[in-house]
């Protein structure tokens, strides 16, 4: 970054690289009055009769498909904690494993923010490599070889960033951001997301069967969708990195 501003050395440029920062801090600040000691513990112990998190969604939190359980690691803090609410007000139902519901009925309330604000966290201190080895995104050919069908990546990224203005489908980045990275605090990151869970959630906002979306959003663009747009996204999404053209950082990375 210092070397980067030396050789250029201009004040616009410098302007623009700060506003970039600033921004960066305010996504990444830590969430006022969460116990992130608390919420490590209840991911890796479980709490009572709360299993421990780790159990189904993995040891980094980054999911699993043969589970079909989704990434946590890195989420948005505000649409986790608002999912753990809905599971346990019963706005939306587990019906992949059926257990989220009552697990976050488990959970106080105080429980349930300490737990999203810590998963938000994870993956925070990584940088470089380490950062890459932890993208968590689904190894389409190996499932492929196991037999799961998959879509074709070129197509889900037309979709992911226009949409098909024929069909009334919005692009997903004007929601969730560039290559579904999550923009806070509402619209959840979509990209290096697990490829079954997406598929599977996609199918849930298509029959209606998930219904927890404000103002019906999701359900508007899920409806519109077809089996191959479904798995094509999903093909695209599961590995597509939260950098733009020419900047190697992540947004995490430009944290003072
Ligand atoms: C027995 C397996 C299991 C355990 C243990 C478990 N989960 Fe889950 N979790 C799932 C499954 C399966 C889903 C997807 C459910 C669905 O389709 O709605 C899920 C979904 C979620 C979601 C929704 C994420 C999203 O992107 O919308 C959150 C948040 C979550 N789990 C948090 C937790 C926390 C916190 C714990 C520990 C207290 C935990 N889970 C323990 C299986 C599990
Ligand atoms: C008009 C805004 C909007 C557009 C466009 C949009 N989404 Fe969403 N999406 C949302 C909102 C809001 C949520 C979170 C709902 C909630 O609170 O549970 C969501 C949730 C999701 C989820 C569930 C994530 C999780 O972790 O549980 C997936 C998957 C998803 N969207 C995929 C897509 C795809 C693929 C597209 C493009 C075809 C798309 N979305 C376009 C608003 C949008």
């Amino acid at each position: 970054m210092r070397t980067y501003l030396k050789k250029l050395g201009s004040a616009s440029i410098v302007a623009v690289a700060m506003s970039v920062v600033v921004s960066a801090a305010f996504a990444n600040e830590k969430v006022a009055g969460a116990d992130y000691g608390n919420g490590k513990s209840i991911f890796e112990n479980g709490k009572g009769d709360v299993p421990a998190c780790t159990s189904c969604h993995g040891a980094d939190g980054l999911g699993n498909d043969s589970l079909g359980t989704p990434r946590l690691a890195g989420q948005i803090y505000q649409f986790l904690a608002k999912q753990l609410d809905d599971y346990a007000n019963d706005r939306r139902q587990d019906t992949t494993m059926f257990v989220m519901n009552a697990n976050a009925k488990g959970l106080t309330p105080q429980d349930r923010k300490d737990v999203a604000a810590y998963l938000n966290s994870i993956g925070r201190n990584f940088s470089g490599k380490q950062l890459q080895a932890a993208s968590g995104g689904s190894d389409i050919d190996a499932l492929k070889e196991s037999g799961t069908e998959v879509g074709v990546a070129h197509l889900g990224k037309a979709l992911v960033n226009y949409g098909d203005g024929k069909r009334g489908i919005p692009a997903c980045l004007s929601c969730h951001g560039h290559n579904g990275r999550g923009v806070d605090p509402m619209y959840p990151r979509i990209g290096e997301q697990k490829f079954n869970y997406l598929v599977n959630q996609l199918k849930k906002w298509r029959d209606g069967s998930r219904a927890n979306d404000p103002m019906g959003q999701m359900r508007a663009v899920g409806e519109k969708l077809t089996d191959e747009d479904i798995l094509n996204v999903a093909t695209y999404l599961t590995q597509a990195p939260q950098t733009t053209l020419g900047n190697t950082r992540i947004p995490v990375e430009h944290l003072p």
